[in-house]
């Protein structure tokens, strides 16, 4: 399988906020940008695999900055690292200024979709070849952000999550 860059599985979303979709302090409920974040990021990862993806986990949250409601938000989503049927998927949010359209950025996280058949078996995907020094930051992370998530999720040991661990045991 040729390897892809993170820029072909690129997906990015706009929308506003409505009253409906926010909590009592008028700002954008949390569950309502994760199922924005995972259709986004779930686009990515078909786009990445042409494959059924599922989302097998979430991996990382932050909600740095409450979105008003009315905000026009952006949801941008690109594969970091595929690894044999898993990808890892980072994903940005944006609000845009109401009067000068500058963009700040709220919210990131980071999710894992599977590549599956028709009968949801795990099945391969291309690798990723990442072009921006940003894209090389986030690649060189995702091995241990796997092995977090597998470690948390009972499905490694944590003495077999050796590029974790360095993280903890490097000289400073
Ligand atoms: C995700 C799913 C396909 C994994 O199936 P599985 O039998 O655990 O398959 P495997 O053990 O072969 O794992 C497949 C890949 O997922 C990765 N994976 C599984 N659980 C993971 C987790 N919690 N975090 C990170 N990666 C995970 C494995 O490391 C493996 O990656 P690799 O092949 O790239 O090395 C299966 O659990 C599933 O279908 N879950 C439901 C998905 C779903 O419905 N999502 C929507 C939620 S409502």
């Amino acid at each position: 399988m040729i390897a892809k860059t993170p820029g072909e599985s690129r997906t990015i979303m706009t929308d506003m906020v409505l009253p409906s979709e926010t909590n009592p302090l008028n700002n954008l409920f949390g569950g309502e940008l994760l199922a924005r974040m995972d259709r986004a990021a779930s686009i990515a990862a078909r786009r990445h695999s042409r494959r059924i993806t599922v989302t097998a986990s979430v991996n990382h949250v932050a909600f740095n900055q409450a979105v008003p409601v009315g905000s026009v938000v952006t949801v941008d989503a690109r594969v970091s690292r595929a690894f044999r049927t898993s990808m890892e998927v980072y994903i940005d949010v944006w609000i845009e200024d109401r009067f000068t359209g500058a963009k700040t950025k709220a919210n990131d996280a980071i999710y894992t979709f599977v590549a599956v058949d028709d009968s949801g078996k795990p099945t391969e995907v291309p690798a990723i070849s990442p072009e921006s020094e940003l894209e090389q930051e986030r690649f060189e992370g995702a091995l241990r952000r796997k092995q977090l998530s597998l470690v948390l999720a009972g499905k490694m040991k944590p003495n077999d999550a050796t590029e974790l661990r360095a993280l903890f045991t490097a000289e400073s």
